[in-house]
């Protein structure tokens, strides 16, 4: 089976007459080849900003295929960069998705908003002009262009940690870049590039990558910065355009900004795919710091809500998280989902294990145990090797070698 191609819909009874209308669709992906071996994952707007233990486009656009009909709603509860929320819309499904991170949440905005012609031509005009004045900065002339270096010092931040992470030119020229961004004529238009400033803020700040929050010098020029932005906005028009063009005006996207053990309301759904955070992986609060600072987002809030950050459950303090914590986490919002998502439909996450304090954690299995106690029934758990050149790195266990799909029933709820 090729996961490019939308399915018909599915007969809607099984052989017992219970109402399984995907009953036959879990036997052809625990069929499925899941490597995904040299697939193209970074096409149309996937690869509009990094995004750490981002998932491979095939895998949701797989399980929505196989799980839902055109015209239902996929959510999307940990969207992080909005995967699934962009392959639902693709393969004409609505989409719901909620995250705890707001940048996360512009992000997935920005892949899937929908922009005219027109709009492209004026983002690339501007992508144009900051090339040429970046050629002007780096030819050392700065007379020519007197804007930059007058730059008002009340447009700069003025966050902790500022000066440690990027040098001073760099700083005035992503002011600058902030300031032109602000100005376009549409929120849908600022929100995309202001993604596209996003994307280049680690490359150009002495952070050494997406996930190492250490620092090193990368001696950038003058007018480094501004290229690296007027490439990053110009493709990113370029992809919005290119993924508008295939999608029907009248499906829908809602990003919900949000605390999922606050318990948000996010309607009826009928299919839910999502890889949920999983203890002492990540810290995307520390990875994408400078980025929230930048874009004058809510850092420290997000800090506190952060599921399964590396920080907090490498902490030495005597209430720092532990596998329960997550236990916990994962049974309130498992019993949330319960509400949110149809009678007899399905739920899937794509997991793998973890360490907390030396002790390995199969997250499969605590999840498939937690989600039986609040109404969920095990459907399939089928093991995924990761590529060898794409394996996440988990700072507590090195290199991820194997994750799992676990497909759960909601045999909770009624409607
Ligand atoms: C593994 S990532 C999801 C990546 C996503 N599948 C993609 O392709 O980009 C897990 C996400 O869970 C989010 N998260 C962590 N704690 C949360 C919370 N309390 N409420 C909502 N989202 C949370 C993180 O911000 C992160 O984006």
């Amino acid at each position: 089976m090729k996961y490019a191609d939308v399915l018909p819909l599915r007969p809607t009874t099984n052989g017992n007459g219970a109402y399984l209308p995907f009953a036959d669709s879990i036997g052809r992906l625990e069929a499925l080849d899941w490597d995904f071996a040299g697939a193209k994952t970074g096409f149309l707007t996937h690869s509009l900003h990094p995004y750490p233990a981002k998932y491979i486009p095939q895998i949701p656009n797989a399980l929505i295929q196989e799980l839902s009909s055109v015209g239902e709603t996929i959510l999307d509860p940990f969207c992080g960069s909005g995967t699934s929320l962009v392959e639902a819309l693709r393969l004409d499904r609505n989409a719901v998705g909620v995250d705890a991170n707001p940048l996360a949440c512009l992000i997935s905005l920005a892949k899937t908003t929908r922009i005219t012609e027109d709009e492209a031509s004026l983002l690339k005009e501007m992508a144009q002009r900051l090339v040429s004045e970046g050629q002007i900065l780096s030819s050392d002339t700065p007379m020519l262009f007197p804007d930059l270096p007058t730059f008002p010092e009340s447009d700069r931040p003025s966050f902790d940690g500022l000066n440690e992470w990027f040098d001073p030119h760099v700083v005035d020229e992503l002011a600058y870049i902030k300031s032109r961004c602000l100005k376009l004529p549409a929120p849908h238009l600022r929100q995309l590039a202001l993604v596209a400033m996003s994307s280049i803020i680690v490359t150009v700040s002495r952070q050494d990558s997406d996930t190492r929050y250490v620092r090193r010098d990368k001696n950038l020029k003058r007018g480094d910065t501004l290229n690296l932005f007027s490439r990053a906005l110009a493709t990113a028009a370029q992809r919005v355009l290119e993924f508008s063009d295939e999608l029907q005006p009248y499906r829908t996207v809602d990003v919900h900004a949000a605390n999922l053990l606050d318990c948000p309301d996010v309607g009826l759904v009928d299919l839910v795919v999502c890889s949920p955070p999983y203890p002492n992986a990540y810290s995307y609060h520390l990875y994408h710091r400078t980025r929230m600072l930048w874009l004058d987002m809510n850092q420290p809030e997000f800090k506190k809500q952060e599921i399964g950050s590396h920080r907090k459950y490498s902490s030495k303090s005597a209430n720092a998280a532990t596998v329960d914590t997550f236990r916990l986490e994962l049974r309130k919002i498992l019993e949330w989902l319960t509400h949110h998502l149809r009678h007899n439909r399905y739920a899937c996450f794509v997991i793998g294990d973890s360490t907390v304090r030396g002790v390995r954690i199969k997250n499969d299995d605590l999840l498939i145990n937690v989600g039986e106690e609040v109404g969920f029934k095990l459907e399939a758990n089928i093991p995924r090797t990761l590529q060898s050149s794409k394996k996440s790195f988990n700072p507590a266990i090195g290199k991820i070698k194997q994750e799992h799909i676990v497909i759960l029933r909601n045999t909770a709820g009624s409607a």
